[in-house]
């Protein structure tokens, strides 16, 4: 536990939004893996979590530390995109409090997909190893998955091309007003 630390506020909420004209939001993509293409799950654990594995309580961690630097984004008024699996409801519902508390907003997105089609697409060769038995708690086969029940977002990527999920990520951040498209 870290003691005699003090927290550095600089400029206050409000005044970065009026100069980068930006609310700062997060934007918590949820799915299997291969669910979607943007892989920031496994380059955080190159770096900031590479102490973390794959049991449960490391994907506790895992998901407590990113939704604790994805507040500092979305505090700076960035738009901060998380990309982890986040299996469970108890993490994310963690990490939507955690912004609630600040008022800070929390888009959650179901990055929604049938686990036959992320099979398919396999693109790192990790379901058939877990099927295999190489890897163990492989979400979807031998690790759960727990799927959001009322995410702000809900993606169908089987169904709908890259370009309309962004689209329709997008259109939402505009209709609340949380980026401005000029
Ligand atoms: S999470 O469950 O803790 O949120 P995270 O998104 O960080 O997972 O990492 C998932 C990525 O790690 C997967 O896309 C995959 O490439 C890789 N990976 C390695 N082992 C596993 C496993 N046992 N279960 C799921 N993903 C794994």
């Amino acid at each position: 536990m870290a003691t005699n630390i003090t927290w550095h506020p600089n400029l206050t909420h409000d005044e970065r939004k009026v100069l980068t004209n930006q609310a700062g939001v997060t934007i918590w993509l949820t799915g299997l893996s291969a669910s979607a293409y943007r892989l920031d799950g496994d380059n955080i654990r190159f770096g900031l979590n590479k102490d973390l594995g794959f049991s449960e309580a490391d994907r506790n961690e895992n998901i407590r530390r990113i939704s604790e630097v994805s507040k500092l984004f979305a505090d700076s008024t960035a738009v901060a995109i998380t990309s982890f699996i986040s299996p469970y409801k108890v993490d994310r519902n963690n990490a939507r409090k955690l912004h609630a508390d600040s008022g800070l907003p929390f888009v959650e997105v179901f990055v929604d997909v049938p686990l036959e089609v992320a099979e398919e697409r396999d693109p790192k060769g990790l379901y058939k190893k877990a099927r295999q038995g190489i890897i163990k708690d492989f979400t979807g086969i031998s690790a759960p998955y727990e799927a959001p029940d009322s995410p702000e977002i809900h993606l169908h990527t089987d169904k709908s091309s890259v370009e309309e999920s962004a689209k329709i990520i997008v259109d939402y951040l505009v209709s609340k007003n949380y980026i401005t498209i000029n």
